[in-house]
């Protein structure tokens, strides 16, 4: 991992008697696409305004881009998108993304420019001079974007992103996010379309309840156990037993079956074992866990 660009320690918020966050330790390397994620209410919005300055910390300590949070040098560097998004409307796009351009110092003379970029980069160049109020939910959710992105930040606090996007656009946000990580720069996202984070996050983290449950890279968190899916005819009590021997049956459907295996060696050892026994094969598929079902169980999990 490269160095750290943002840094908790113990990070706990506590509204009334409610404790949001709760003790919260995270490291985000530089480079990265990192995913927060939890069940509504688990804290994640409230962990992304602590950080960016919108609510103050009960206590812990946090960091990012090396400074303490609140520093307003480190600010500049900084982009967010709040899962609320509601700009003044009556602007149009163009003088939005003037207004944050000018929020973050950006030199008077090179605005222009930059704003044209951001709008290409969100496909809003035909919308630019038309009011934000006449957008749809779709263009405001870009503008927003195109908002977070205009001071060309460092790290990038995107909250629910692609909620009101289309398939098309979810996929060029997808793009956005990575051409950002292609550059160098992190990017820190919350959402609940688990597919899509799988498609894109290096990193994950689970929040419930205001606590990090699970946390590490998605290659470690979905390929850690072997799950092989099998489809064949002629098992004539195969499953039952040798089988079973094997690993945890896990799912059996009419003629498919999916079983958890200790290691690798155990896949060609049972396709043969099968076919041995007069069994017929027609499908033997490595099977990775996808991080929606390592959500629920983790989630759920926590509550037996
Ligand atoms: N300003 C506030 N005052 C009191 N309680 C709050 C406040 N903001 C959030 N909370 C509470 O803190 C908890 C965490 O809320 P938060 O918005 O951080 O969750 P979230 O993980 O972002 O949820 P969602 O997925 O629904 O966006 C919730 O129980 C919420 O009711
Ligand atoms: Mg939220």
């Amino acid at each position: 991992m490269g160095k750290a660009v943002i840094e908790t320690k113990d990070l706990t918020k506590v509204y009334d008697r409610k404790t949001a966050c709760d003790k919260i330790c995270l490291s985000v390397g530089e480079g990265q696409i990192f995913g927060f994620l939890g069940p509504n209410g688990a804290g994640k919005s409230t962990f992304v305004k602590m950080l960016i300055g919108l609510v103050k910390p009960t206590s812990g300590m946090a960091s990012l881009l090396g400074s303490p949070i609140g520093d307003v040098f480190t600010r500049r560097r900084i982009g967010f998108l709040p899962e609320n998004f509601r700009y003044q409307d009556w602007l149009t796009g163009q003088e939005l993304l003037h207004y944050h351009a000018a929020l973050s110092h950006m030199p008077r003379e090179v605005r222009p420019k930059r704003i044209g970029e951001v709008l290409k980069l969100v496909k809003l160049e035909d919308a630019a001079n038309f009011k934000i109020k006449t957008y749809s939910k779709g263009m405001q959710q870009r503008i927003g974007i195109a908002a977070a992105l205009v001071a060309d930040p460092d790290l990038l606090f995107l909250d629910e992103p692609t909620s009101a996007l289309d398939p098309i656009g979810r996929m060029e946000v997808r793009e956005i996010i990575t051409s950002l990580r292609d550059r160098g720069k992190t990017v820190f996202l919350n959402s609940h379309l688990l597919s899509e984070l799988e498609m894109i996050c290096d990193e994950v983290a689970i929040i419930k309840d205001g606590r990090v449950i699970e946390s590490g890279t998605l290659n470690n968190l979905l390929t850690g156990k072997i799950e092989v899916e099998v489809t064949a005819g002629n098992l004539n009590g195969l499953l039952d037993n040798r089988i079973a021997d094997f690993g945890r049956v896990l799912k059996v459907d009419g003629s498919s079956f999916v079983i958890e295996l200790a290691n690798e060696e155990k896949i060609p050892t049972l396709a043969s074992l099968i076919i041995r026994s007069g069994g017929r094969l027609y499908n033997l598929n490595r099977r990775k866990r996808t991080l929606e079902e390592l959500f629920i169980d983790v989630v759920q999990g926590g509550d037996q």
